[in-house]
């Protein structure tokens, strides 16, 4: 069982604010970003204090030992989530990643009438790279229609898939509702009509546990940021066969095997196609040290403290009689909620001034807005560091949003 209280002595955004202020920020918006452990921090200072060299382009100790760093890091993240590590690509992040596999595999494959079928509760970074790769193949979008919870049902991904959908593109845990997809059953009814599954993994990496070859998904995208890592750095786990049918998306050094005059050009094996340019070789580190942290904690205390906060925090909003709340059933750790009357960004504004963090507004689900029926929401999202006093924190403030309408008005 994870005690946060003695997690956050491992991380110096908890540690330096009570040293500043004699008390911790009320941070409650880890979907957009979480804080880091010292561990993460000392690796990265690491590369540049004491092994700053460029991976694969020199033959001298420092950088073989960078190489070893890196391909370190591959294979705990292929552990991580039960990959191998040449089916791991570095990039910058989901949306990279999302975008290799769209402009990468889609473009490259897709043809008119093909269809590509996402659902109404996706990021922008899992909507509008496709909506490009539909525009440049002729390809169209379809929309697995979400049940009345907001969910992406097996049942409802029946009744859409057709001949002619080849791509399927869905949320593991989506970034609002924070249901999360049956992803075994729809890889498998995918396969069954010959499409492949996209999954954007961005809320749900950092969170449950993650086998691939459980899920059988094809590919899977996912931020380092989200899961205690330095920005900048993300994945694009893809089955092998598939990586090697997608197109680099960049091209340059370190990705290619031989070039000539004539434009004759080798591309190397994946994953080492996909990286071309010098990579973010301090985050990668930092990363490795971050999987390295969860896998120490284990993904399914995350995943049961998760949970005991969400349930929590369901149970209080609803006590207080005063919020609308648009997932009380989901199981991801995000309370999407509005203070009734008042509008989101106001009432983000009014939380931060009791100095408790929380996004609101559409949060990049643009689409999803006519499902719920309102433009904006109050977004809660926690993570292993969170204690049931942040929530009580939130709860009360809540209870306080009638005096707060009363002062604007
Ligand atoms: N994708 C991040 C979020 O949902 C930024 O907040």
């Amino acid at each position: 069982m994870i005690d946060p209280y003695v997690l956050r002595k491992d991380f110096p955004m908890y540690v330096n604010q009570v040293k500043m202020q004699g008390k911790p920020l009320v941070f409650l918006d880890n979907a957009s970003t979480t804080f880091k452990p010292y561990s993460v921090e000392k690796a990265v200072l690491r590369y540049y204090e004491t092994e700053t060299s460029n991976s694969h382009r020199g033959d001298y100790d420092l950088c073989y030992n960078m190489d070893q760093e890196v391909l370190g890091t591959r294979k705990k993240l292929a552990r991580f989530i039960n990959a191998s590590p040449e089916e791991i690509v570095f990039t910058s992040g989901t949306t990279s990643s999302l975008n290799l596999v769209a402009f990468g595999y889609g473009a490259k494959h897709l043809k008119a009438g093909d269809e590509i079928l996402i659902t109404q509760a996706e990021h922008a970074s899992n909507v509008l790279p496709w909506f490009k790769v539909a525009e440049m193949t002729g390809a169209k979008i379809g929309y697995i229609p979400l049940d009345e919870e907001g969910k992406l049902t097996v049942e409802n991904l029946k009744k859409t898939l057709t001949s002619e959908t080849k791509i399927v593109a869905v949320a593991h845990v989506t970034n609002v509702l924070a249901h999360i997809a049956p992803i075994k059953e729809i890889a498998k009814l995918a396969h069954e009509h010959g499409a492949i599954l996209v999954v954007d993994g961005a809320q749900s990496v950092p969170h449950i546990p993650t086998d691939v070859k459980d899920l059988d998904c094809d590919f899977l995208a996912f931020s380092g940021h989200k899961m205690l890592g330095p920005t900048g750095i993300g994945v694009l786990y893809g089955k092998y066969d598939l990586l090697c049918q997608t197109d680099p998306f960049m091209t340059g050094g370190g990705m290619n095997a031989k070039f000539d005059m004539c434009g004759d050009v080798g591309y190397l094996a994946p994953p080492m196609k996909f990286e071309a340019g010098t990579q973010n070789l301090e985050a990668i580190i930092g990363l490795g040290a971050a999987v390295d942290y969860l896998m120490g904690i284990g993904m399914d205390s995350v995943e049961s403290h998760d949970d005991m906060l969400k349930r929590y925090c369901v149970e209080e909003l609803e006590k207080t009689g005063m919020a609308d709340i648009y997932n009380p059933t989901s199981k991801g750790a995000i309370v999407a909620f509005n203070i009734k009357g008042v509008f989101a960004q106001d009432a983000a504004t009014f939380l931060n001034s009791r100095g408790i963090a929380c996004r609101s507004g559409n949060h990049c689900a643009k689409i999803l807005i006519d499902y719920l029926g309102v433009g904006a929401t109050v977004r809660a999202s926690f993570y292993l560091y969170n204690t049931k006093e942040d929530i009580d924190a939130l709860v009360d403030a809540v209870r306080h949003g009638k005096e707060f309408l009363d002062a604007y008005f």
